[in-house]
């Protein structure tokens, strides 16, 4: 059985016994992995800790002043980061998933080493956990945030990594978030990959094609509030279909709907969301996205597919 207490106690002291009195970074996204191993390595190392909040253009709606509101109400000394146009400017003319990731990956690493700079940091930490790592060696995909195992020598970019969290799955995550006290918001939040929406536009990533992710995107996160399924999300699709607007027809954009129920990510079904539901997820997207003129859901688990379409 996990022990979260002793979890958080042993996981402290092996952070002030490797860091000592030298400072840390952590890039926190907001997510459970991430705000609970800023909020573990604030609580070893206090002030030596600087959490930054890369604002990549590619966060769902509200998220950063969220991220950075949240930070502040738990006393962590926060940097925000504003790389919008830099990740956007990295992104453009990339369509193939992989490509992309390495991408963001590479800008994410790009402007977190510049804060680490500025902040004259040793060690960066981050909430790499075990399924990403597991994913990563088996080559199903390259997760932005595991670097040793995919031959990326940290000490390239000048500094040493920290990730307390990689022994732990998901569910082992919440509970140290929950014994940790963080709000609810942050220990029961939905997974939300690194790399973001630019993972949920499909093909090349721009500010305009985000915009219409992010919006259906909130519009799936309301109406699915109450479900308590694993993922929920919408995806916007490369190629276009016929449609009717305003009496007139359009040949527009097509979003599919996913919605997935899963313990730890490494499988999943599709969730059996009752018809009506998706009925009004789909008017809703139409209505409110001017150029979407086709709403889909995904009938498919994991595997044979992934969870995200990227
Ligand atoms: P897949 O799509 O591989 O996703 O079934 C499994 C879980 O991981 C999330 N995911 C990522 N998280 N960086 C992350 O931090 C990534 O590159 C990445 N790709 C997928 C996904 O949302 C799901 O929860």
């Amino acid at each position: 059985m996990f022990d979260a207490k002793e979890f958080i106690d042993n996981s402290m002291k092996e952070i002030k016994s490797i860091v000592k009195e030298s400072r840390v970074i952590s890039a926190c996204s907001g997510g459970v992995d991430s705000t609970v191993t800023t909020y573990l390595v604030h609580k070893a190392v206090g002030k030596n800790l600087i959490a930054v909040f890369i604002d990549d253009g590619l966060r769902r709606e509200g998220e950063p002043e969220f991220v950075v509101e949240t930070l502040k109400s738990l006393d962590i000394k926060t940097k925000y980061v504003d790389a919008k146009v830099a990740f956007f400017d990295a992104l453009r003319g990339k369509t193939d998933a992989e490509e992309k990731r390495k991408a963001f990956r590479d800008m994410f690493y790009k402007t977190l080493g510049k804060a680490a700079k500025e902040e004259k940091i040793a060690f960066i930490a981050q909430g790499t956990i075990k399924a990403d790592v597991i994913e990563t060696v088996k080559g199903i995909k390259s997760q932005h945030n595991v670097l040793q195992q995919i031959g990326i020598d940290p000490e390239v970019y000048g500094y040493k990594i920290l990730e307390p969290l990689r022994e732990l799955f998901k569910p082992e995550v919440r509970k140290v978030a929950r014994e940790l006290g963080l709000p609810k918001e942050i220990s029961e939040r939905m997974p939300f990959p690194g790399p973001a929406l630019s993972l949920r536009v499909l093909g090349e990533v721009t500010p305009e094609k985000v915009a219409i992710v992010r919006k259906a995107t909130e519009i799936v996160e309301e109406e699915t509030k109450e479900l308590g399924t694993f993922q929920n999300f919408a995806v916007l699709h490369n190629d276009k279909a016929t449609g009717i607007k305003n009496g007139a027809r359009l040949y527009g954009n097509i979003i599919t709907v996913r919605i997935v129920e899963s313990e730890d990510a490494v499988t999943a079904k599709f969730s059996r969301v009752p018809y009506e539901k998706l009925a009004k997820i789909s008017e809703r997207i139409t209505k409110e996205i001017p150029s979407v003129v086709r709403c889909l859901y995904d009938v498919t688990d994991k595997p044979p597919s992934t969870i995200e379409f990227e």
